[in-house]
């Protein structure tokens, strides 16, 4: 397997994918793969890796995307939505994507990464839940971070306003 990052080609293949790995997730809406498009369009996704393995072709993407805290902009990021396949998931494959994902945003200067999720896969990859930095909306269990320099800000975090919108 081949971790690289989205070719214009492989739009298609990446809303498929997370098509059909939030299909039947309790929270997410169906349509949220187009938050992806979305984010292209506007020049907002700072990375888009996708996973792809021969014969089957692409099985797994992860998108990031920059965030506010308490409305400032910051040199941290959201990582997410991060999807693999259903036939494919509990193989590795989203564990390879994040390592890559946090590889690329190092090289980059990031300062941090976060994202919401399942903890027991975000804690698997080095992410941790911390009350410093939190989501209104979302339950902080539930929310987890990653820094990649010494400091956590604290305060609210805030997504690109595509995030938001009634898809
Ligand atoms: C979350 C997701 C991206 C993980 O990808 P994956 O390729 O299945 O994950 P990995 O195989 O790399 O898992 C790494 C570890 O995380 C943990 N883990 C992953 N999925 C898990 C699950 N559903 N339940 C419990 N632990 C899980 C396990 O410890 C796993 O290691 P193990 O299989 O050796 O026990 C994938 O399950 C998915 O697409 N889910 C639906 C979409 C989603 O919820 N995305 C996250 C929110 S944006």
């Amino acid at each position: 397997m081949r971790i690289r990052p989205e070719k214009k080609y492989d739009a298609n293949a990446i809303r498929k994918v997370h098509y059909y790995a939030f299909n039947d997730h309790p929270y997410t809406l169906k349509e949220d793969y187009k938050l992806i498009d979305l984010l292209r369009e506007k020049n907002a996704l700072v990375a888009s890796l996708v996973a792809e393995e021969p014969p089957l072709g692409i099985i797994g993407h992860l998108t990031i995307s920059p965030i506010r805290i308490n409305k400032e902009k910051t040199n941290w990021f959201y990582l997410g939505p991060i999807g693999v396949l259903p036939e494919e998931q509990r193989k590795g494959v989203g564990k390879q994507l994040v390592k890559e994902a946090i590889r690329t945003m190092a090289a980059l200067g990031a300062e941090g990464l976060v994202s919401r999720g399942d903890p027991k896969f975000f804690t698997q990859v080095g992410f941790r839940n911390d009350s410093r930095l939190i989501f209104s909306k979302i339950q902080p269990e539930h929310s987890v971070l990653l820094p990649l320099s010494s400091n956590v800000p604290e305060g609210i975090i805030t997504l690109d306003p595509v995030f938001s919108r009634e898809l």
